[in-house]
């Protein structure tokens, strides 16, 4: 095993830490402070952030919307350059995030943005960032990864640059009381395949990565369990720090990881319109039964530490406890129940990701675009 880590970003959980604002961003800077289609406005976030900002020079910029795309945010990254702002404060769930991650690093690149998402330029520098999450299921908070979408073309791509780590992030749990269901269980999901990306490799001993991986997935499905709980601060704080380390680093460093599922339910959003949530819990299962063979041992260390198995045909019973917990929270896990049929795989899907040049995907790097067919027609 070999790893450098390091996660930079401050963390501030609780309640009342919006407050902790005014001290994080320099008193001299001028902020741009980025959300999304309003709900901010009716939870109070959006109030408490104006009287942090209090005696700051801040503007805003309004309408990010969900997988946040390209066309919006150079709106965005003209505005930082017209205006001199100097500093960004994402507000919103993981999109507005990942958006603001995007002007950050465009707004100090002489180009187009978009050659960011392309892999033509490499994000060196960005202008600073903080973050206060409204939604739990992301990581984006505290981590260096952006996932835009360019709604012309169809294309849903990402970009890691340390550059783009936030300073801070502030995590309220009580924020989530005006979340919408379908986001929170959406949330329960996108973190549990967060774990599952990093962790359902193949068995290579990582006993703290492992070990912390398991209470996480542990955690994910007890409070999938315990869903009637969803509006106590128990339950809240335990998903959102839960959802936050995720995707932090920890669990994935020096480890072997897939982001196949992901690679594969980007497209589906692309093309469909799907929530990232939804995509995630049609390709897992439909994934894990593909690639059975190479992730055996760990779908059975996962059947017994988590799922709390035992006896014959572990890994196959696994697999079907994971689709088991996604449909209990009412998310679907085939493509059919969104009106997607096998020629819609072949004639969309399929191509978009031969085009898109993110493949061979997998810890194995064997997941290719035959192997993505196969994936996707399971799905169906
Ligand atoms: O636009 P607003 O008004 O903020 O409403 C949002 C949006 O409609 C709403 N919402 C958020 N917080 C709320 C709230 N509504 C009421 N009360 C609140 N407290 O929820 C809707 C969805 O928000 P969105 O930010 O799109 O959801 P999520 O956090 O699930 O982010 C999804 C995006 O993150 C990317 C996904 O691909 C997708 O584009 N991801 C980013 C990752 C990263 N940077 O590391 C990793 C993930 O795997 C993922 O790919
Ligand atoms: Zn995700």
């Amino acid at each position: 095993m070999q790893f450098s880590f390091h996660n930079p970003t401050r963390i501030h959980f609780g309640q009342n830490q919006i407050a902790q604002i005014t001290r994080e961003i320099p008193s001299s800077a001028k902020v741009l402070v980025l959300y999304g289609g309003g709900s901010i406005k009716q939870n109070g976030v959006y109030d408490q952030v104006t009287q942090a900002l209090s005696r700051h020079k801040w503007g805003e910029f309004a309408g990010i919307e969900p997988n946040p795309s390209v066309e919006t945010l150079d709106r965005a990254v003209a505005m930082v350059r017209e205006q001199g702002f100097d500093y960004l404060l994402a507000v919103g769930g993981g999109s507005v995030i990942d958006g603001t991650k995007y002007v950050a690093a465009a707004a100090r690149y002489e180009g187009y943005g978009w050659d960011i998402l392309e892999g033509k330029h490499r994000v060196r520098e960005a202008l600073p960032l903080g973050a206060i999450l409204t939604l739990p299921a992301t990581g984006s908070e505290s981590n260096a990864a952006s996932v835009i979408t360019r709604t012309a073309t169809h294309e849903k791509r990402s970009f890691y640059a340390p550059a783009v780590h936030p300073k801070f992030a502030v995590l309220d749990p009580s924020v989530m009381r005006t979340l919408p269901e379908r986001q929170l269980k959406n949330g329960i999901v996108d973190a549990f395949v967060h774990v599952c990306e990093q962790y359902l490799s193949h068995n290579d001993q990582a006993l703290v990565q492992d070990g912390y991986a398991e209470v996480l997935l542990r955690n994910l499905k007890q409070l999938a369990e315990q869903y009637d709980q969803h509006e106590t601060p128990q339950w809240r704080e335990n998903l959102m720090w839960t959802a936050n380390q995720a995707l932090s680093g920890l669990i994935g460093a020096g480890v072997p990881h897939d982001w196949a599922t992901h690679g594969i339910g980007h497209e589906l959003t692309a093309q469909f319109n799907l929530d990232h949530a939804q995509t995630l819990a049609v390709v897992l299962p439909a994934l894990l039964r593909e690639l059975q063979p190479q992730k055996e041992s760990k779908l059975r260390q996962m059947g017994k530490n988590v799922f709390g198995l035992s006896g014959e045909a572990l890994a196959e019973r696994t697999i079907e406890a994971i689709e088991a917990l996604f449909q209990s929270l009412g998310v679907k896990t085939r493509l059919s129940e969104y009106a997607i049929n096998r020629n819609d795989i072949v004639t969309q899907v399929v191509p978009a990701l031969a085009d898109h040049g993110t493949l061979p995907m997998g810890e194995q790097r064997n997941v290719d675009l035959a192997c993505c067919e196969a994936i996707l027609l399971r799905a169906v």
